[in-house]
């Protein structure tokens, strides 16, 4: 693990470059924005913790009232148990019977859930529960128009049938568009959420078809989670990326419907070269992920490009001159294209009280579950 950024009790001016910097007011009012969302429309939020990979974030989550996190991965699962985090989803399936033992075991000292998508999954599950004697709670994945993982909404029923004749526990559906997140219109993005629910309706009813009941449905990400909160579906949001509002998810069309969130998560970065036409920082992409694009340049009329591994370039934007480049030295603060990957590439967060102008560091959070992709 590397060396954090900057000591608790540092200023701004004293963190060193590049760091993953947390603008911790930004993201308290985040995380109270969503809060309020869930409880004024009476449903559960689990928000996902593989975009933060933090206990320290999923215990602030829980206190402000989420019911437990989502993860995507086992390990990831692991590691915040490890670090005290005690009723966890893996929104995911898990297939290895290796995993599934140890996933049983983990099941024995957390509240634990999964989702499954076939009748293997699910025969493989039940055999490590009863070789550990622990019990989890089991989501029927249904896909929803991602193309990803999930069954068809027409074999929701037999799965979960499936699921309870092993003894185990039906918990409801698992029903997460991840396609319909970054449709840059509202009207697209509700227009897709229509969709996936008369997908959700269609397997609530093959379910009913079996003689069950479906307990819940869970899903929704920072894109939709307005408009599946409104189809009266839902009954748990799973959205993660609210609470760090990255450059991609800014891009989008903002609807009345949904609360509006504020960048919390930066990248600090140092001018290191400097010549008439551009300036060069110390923040390159193994600083920041550009899956999704590139940062913005905060409050400052720049355009970045990529420099490679280790240097980002920013000249003057459209509307720019060669006034707006930063000097020498001068501190520049970068929105990430994509929150959950920036994450994975750092150890710490830096996590500043007071703003990003004159703010003090608060705390150093580790980043428990990063790297844990297994
Ligand atoms: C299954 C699942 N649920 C919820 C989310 C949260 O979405 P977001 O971070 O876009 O809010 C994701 C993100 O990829 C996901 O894969």
């Amino acid at each position: 693990m590397t060396r954090p950024a900057a000591a608790v009790g540092a200023s701004v001016d004293d963190i060193d470059t590049p760091a993953l910097v947390i603008d911790l007011d930004a993201m308290q009012r985040n995380l109270a924005t969503m809060a309020a969302f869930a409880r004024e429309h009476k449903l559960k939020l689990r928000p996902h913790a593989k975009m933060h990979k933090s206990a320290a974030i999923a215990k602030l989550q829980v206190a402000a009232g989420a019911v437990g996190v989502c993860v995507q991965k086992l390990s990831e699962a692991e590691a915040l148990a490890d670090a005290g985090v005690s009723d966890i989803y893996i929104s995911n399936e898990v297939i290895a019977p290796h995993k599934l033992a140890r996933l049983a075991q983990l099941a024995r000292r957390i509240t634990l859930a999964v989702a499954v998508d076939s009748t293997l999954g699910v025969d493989r599950l039940a055999e490590a529960l009863k070789a550990a004697g622990s019990s989890v709670d089991v989501f029927v994945e249904i896909d929803v128009g991602q193309g990803r993982c999930g069954v068809a909404p027409a074999a929701a029923g037999a799965l979960a049938h499936q699921v309870v004749s092993h003894g185990l526990r039906f918990a409801g559906l698992q029903a997460y568009n991840g396609r319909a997140q970054h449709l840059r219109g509202a009207d697209e993005r509700e227009a897709a959420v229509r969709h996936t629910v008369a997908l959700v309706r269609a397997a609530q009813a093959s379910i009913t078809a079996s003689g069950m009941v479906c307990p819940l449905v869970t899903g929704a990400g920072s894109g939709t989670f307005a408009f599946d909160a409104a189809t009266g579906v839902y009954g748990e949001l799973q959205a993660g990326s609210y609470l760090f509002m990255d450059r991609d998810y800014a891009d989008n069309q903002t609807s009345a419907r949904a609360p509006q969130f504020e960048h919390a998560l930066f990248v600090k970065s140092q001018v290191m070269s400097r010549s008439t036409s551009h300036a060069v920082v110390d923040a390159g992409h193994k600083s920041h992920a550009i899956d999704s694009g590139l940062p913005r340049v905060w409050q400052h009329e720049l355009e970045y490009s990529n420099g490679g591994d280790e240097h980002g370039i920013l000249r003057p934007n459209a509307t720019a001159t060669l006034a707006e480049l930063p000097r020498l030295g001068d501190t520049v603060w970068l929105v990430p294209g994509h929150c959950d990957p920036t994450v994975n590439l750092h150890d710490h967060f830096v996590v500043v009280r007071g703003g990003l102008a004159s703010g003090v560091v608060e705390a150093i959070w580790p980043i428990d579950s990063r790297g844990c992709l297994v």
